[in-house]
């Protein structure tokens, strides 16, 4: 099979987890690496034995990638994404696809014009314990998906918020807890209850007084199915709690994932220290599978790099999308419908009443 030519744009503190990932995917190549800071391009390439580049064009152009992955600070994805795809070159994008709406559409436009794949990063949705909600949800084994609640107890501190200059500020991070630490349970949300409707929610600045952003936002939702949602998340318990979404059916069973134990890793900084597991299962007839389920993914959990292996699963699902004529699982699309719920919170925060989607 012939190598998938890789490059990235970004080469901060998640393209060291990209680089690991990639490392362990036998088909793909990196090829050359691209960050606006020439000494932090210099000293990435010259590590992964790749070429450095600063301007995102002369790479494409010089270094002839298929795909490129983008790890820049979120309002930094879109330009980025939007001359990698109308140069045909596929387009996968940490998360969040972006900090505001007509960032999504523009990078949507430019897919569809330049005919490549755009994908988003949530690397959650491919963890045994998320996957097997999902299966059980699509099988209707809780009937209708008619609660969706997401918790998230996090914990940053201000050396996290002044390790980038971007970091903290609605310019250059374009929010905080809503647009950083959770999109991933945002998505997971959202592919397990479907299309949001409406929202009501409120963001706070608890005891973050240095950065402008929110450290601690709820929210409810009225899903497009009729089903409801509820989110509490925050980065401003010490220390971080755990990070769970629970989906509950109209048959009055229950599936559950704890994403996260303690607080989320920072890329980088901090690894991924225990695996995601199910943390509820009452599907009737299924009671007893949870010990079982946790003993599943705990065993393998201890078999990889826990920190990369759900980026490298991610990975090859894009590149296999691209040599399949496929979507790939998390889609531009899915990204954009996090944003647009993000942004909708933000909304009903600003002007006191509920806002409706789509
Ligand atoms: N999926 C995950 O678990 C995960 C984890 C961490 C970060 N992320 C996401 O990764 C992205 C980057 O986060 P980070 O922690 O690596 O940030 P970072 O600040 O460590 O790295 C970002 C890099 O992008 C470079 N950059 C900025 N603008 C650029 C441009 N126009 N062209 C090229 N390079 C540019 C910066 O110089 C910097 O080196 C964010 O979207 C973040 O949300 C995802």
């Amino acid at each position: 099979m012939p190598l998938a030519r890789v490059a990235l744009v970004g080469c901060g503190k998640v393209a060291q987890v990209h680089v690991a990932a990639l490392r362990s995917l036998p088909d793909v190549e990196l090829v050359a690496a691209c960050d606006a800071l020439p000494d932090r391009a210099a000293s990435f390439a010259a590590a992964h034995g790749v070429r450095p580049f600063t301007e995102v064009p002369t790479m494409l152009r010089e270094a002839k990638p298929q795909a490129v992955i983008i790890g820049t600070p979120h309002p930094r994805h879109a330009e980025p994404a939007v001359q990698a795809a109308e140069a045909g070159v596929h387009v996968l994008v940490e998360k969040p696809l972006a900090a505001n709406l007509a960032d999504c559409d523009a990078m949507l436009a430019a897919a569809r014009k330049g005919g490549v794949t755009l994908g988003v990063i949530s690397q959650r949705r491919f963890c045994p314990a998320v996957r097997r909600m999902k299966e059980a949800v699509d099988a209707g084994k809780i009937g209708t998906p008619s609660l969706g609640v997401f918790l998230g107890y996090n914990w940053r501190d201000a050396a996290y918020y002044q390790s980038d200059p971007w970091r903290g500020k609605w310019d250059t991070e374009g929010g905080g807890v809503l647009v950083n630490q959770s999109p991933h349970q945002l998505d997971i949300l959202l592919w397990l209850m479907g299309p949001a409707a409406e929202v009501s929610g409120y963001w706070a600045n608890v005891n973050h007084p240095t950065v402008e952003v929110d450290d601690t936002a709820v929210a409810s939702i009225r899903f497009q199915s009729g089903g409801l949602g509820s989110i509490a998340t925050s980065v401003s318990q010490k220390p971080g709690i755990y990070t769970k979404v629970h989906i509950h059916g109209s048959n009055g069973a229950s599936v559950g994932v704890e994403t996260d134990r303690g607080a989320t890793f920072v890329a980088g900084l901090s690894g991924v220290a225990a695996p995601p597991l199910n943390d509820l299962w009452t599907i009737p007839g299924e009671e007893d599978r949870l010990a079982a389920f946790q003993a599943e993914d705990r065993a393998a959990f201890a078999t990889v790099d826990g920190t990369s292996y759900y980026h490298a699963l991610q990975f090859a699902d894009f590149f296999g999308a691209i040599r399949e004529g496929r979507q790939p699982v998390v889609t531009g699309e899915a990204g954009r419908a996090v944003v647009e719920l993000f942004a909708a919170i933000y909304r009903s925060s600003r002007e006191g009443k509920p806002v409706t989607l789509g």
